[in-house]
């Protein structure tokens, strides 16, 4: 395994993707919890110094333990990673006057270098290569042992190495998308560190099913079931561990869209034979959002009302210990923040959170190293179907916060026979997997229309499609105006209540994806 020791630069996360693509496991590590100790324990067999927000030269700036060059594996600094290696290893960072680069740049490779090969390809016409480079300071004197492989016109020093001891360092920052040959110069370290690149999903499976008896023994796990693909591959893969030792929880709130309460509980009830709780609280959600119309206020009584009963059901396990979530690796690395503290962002997951504490329960999370796509090939290696583990998100307050200012059951109803409509016509149209999301929004407006020869006065709805990384920006989704067209035409015809079709065109920002 790897470790990536961040210092905070905010494309961290990119280098730990760059990796898992080529099948190494890695972790990424706030440099503050690397000591001598967690070092030894580790074991890294290479490790990848991250670059920063902060400036070497500066007192008290971000350092890693010296002993982390001593460890004999095979090192690679990133920017502010570079220069902190220089640094400590003798060599001398300064802030440059004007030699500051942000944005594109080219560096020329110089000499033969194992970590560029393949980098020298198809540059003999330009003799420079396209590179990413965001940074103010520079290495003005090298470490005793190094020499230099590449430089652009800020950098003197862009790529250098010591080869006897396998550091390597550059300036630039290989794992975006605007350093093209990035990825090779990462392929090309990892076969240096001497990885096999063998960490597959079946690997990942049987080493998670291990740990997950490990942890739990003979004692009971509950899991609250969302019918998400983040909880259904947690509770798929803890019941490959532990059998019936686990309960899963599924709490319809009404809120839910055209036939998933069926879909859910018959996949994992009858198909895969799990214990289930199919807490029906519809009248208890319902009624207790009853006349509320703000937004906030709407979401406060779901998230609240969702803990109560979650808790109730979770009682009627009797005895149990563990509670499973779907956590995912993005929501627990820790990221170091532009003060130099370390910041834990942990999101609270399947509108449960403060549950462990309150309820006395340990946590059971078997996806916690791995990204949201990394999941989904779980989910596939557990033998879930296609179309679940491609499900678009859906909010844990489900439809109230697509049904802007009053809930009530006439338009509860409307919208889902409407999101149905909508839906599939994007499966129709084979879009489905192209978009990020998509569904109805119902207004709190009704309009006037002719349909026949007679008046109308119903709803208007909005459509809304989006694409999307990763939820945390956002672009609305270029339908065809045929599609939108046909579309709006089949809804009207198709569900009474709605006589006007809107399609929302805003990004996110400045908009958010859902509508409350
Ligand atoms: P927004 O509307 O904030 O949504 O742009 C970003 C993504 O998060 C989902 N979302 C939620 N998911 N509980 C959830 O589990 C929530 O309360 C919640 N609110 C928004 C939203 O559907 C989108 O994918």
């Amino acid at each position: 395994r790897l470790l990536i020791v961040d210092f905070g630069s905010q494309v961290t996360q990119l280098i730990a993707r760059r990796l898992r693509e080529l099948n190494v496991y890695c972790e990424i590590w706030p440099f503050q919890r690397v000591t001598p100790e967690s070092l030894r324990e580790f074991a890294p067999r290479a490790v990848i110094l991250s670059g920063g927000p902060a400036s070497v030269p500066e007192a008290g700036s971000p350092r890693p333990p010296a002993e982390i060059f001593e460890l004999g594996v095979p090192i690679l600094g990133i920017c502010y990673g570079q220069q902190v290696m220089q640094q400590m290893l003798g060599g001398r960072v300064t802030r440059g006057e004007g030699t500051a680069e942000f944005g594109r740049a080219w560096v020329s490779p110089e000499g033969k270098l194992d970590l560029l090969e393949g980098w020298f390809d198809g540059l003999e016409a330009t003799g420079r290569e396209q590179v990413w480079m965001s940074h103010g300071d520079h290495v003005a004197e090298l470490a005793p042992g190094f020499e230099v492989f590449g430089t652009s016109p800020g950098a003197p020093f862009a790529i250098t190495a010591d080869t006897a001891r396998h550091f390597y360092a550059v300036q630039f920052h290989p794992e975006v998308h605007h350093t093209p040959k990035g990825a090779r110069l990462y392929e090309n370290f990892i076969r240096i560190a001497g990885f096999d690149g063998d960490w597959t999903m079946a690997g990942y499976r049987e080493q998670a099913v291990q740990a997950i008896r490990d942890q739990v023994g003979d004692a009971k796990v509950i899991c609250g079931l969302s019918g998400g693909v983040d909880s259904s591959v947690a509770a798929v893969l803890i019941h490959e561990a532990i059998g019936d030792q686990l309960t899963c929880v599924f709490v319809d709130h009404g809120l839910l869209r055209q036939g998933e309460a069926d879909e859910v509980v018959t996949m994992f009830r009858d198909h895969y034979n799990m214990p289930l709780i199919h807490a029906d609280e519809r009248e208890l959600f319902l009624g207790e959002l009853e006349g509320q119309s703000d937004p906030e206020t709407k979401r406060k009584i779901i998230g609240k009302l969702f803990i109560d009963v979650f808790q109730k059901h979770a009682g009627e396990v009797g005895g149990a210990k563990f509670l499973a979530q779907g956590t995912l690796y993005p929501d627990v690395i820790e990221s170091v923040s532009f003060s130099g503290g370390p910041s834990v962002t942990i999101k609270s997951h399947h509108n449960v959170g403060g549950l462990p504490e309150k309820m006395g329960l340990k946590l059971v999370e078997p996806l916690r190293e791995l990204f949201k796509d990394e999941v989904r090939a779980l989910g596939r290696e557990l033998g879930l179907p296609p179309s679940f583990i491609g499900r678009h998100p859906f909010p844990g307050p489900g439809l109230a916060i697509r049904c802007p200012g009053e809930i009530t059951r006439e338009k509860l109803d409307i919208l889902r026979r409407a999101d149905a409509v909508y839906i599939d016509q994007i499966r129709r149209h084979g879009l489905y997997d192209e978009i990020w999301q998509a569904f109805v929004a119902i207004l709190p407006v009704r309009t006037v229309g002719v349909m026949g020869d007679g008046r109308t006065y119903d709803f208007a709805c909005a459509l809304r499609a989006v694409t999307s990384v990763d939820g945390m920006t956002a672009d609305y989704y270029p339908f065809t105006h045929e599609f939108l067209g046909e579309t709006a035409t089949r809804i009207i015809n198709e569900v009474p209540g709605i006589n006007r079709v809107t399609y929302d065109i805003t990004s996110k920002p400045p908009g958010t994806i859902e509508w409350e």
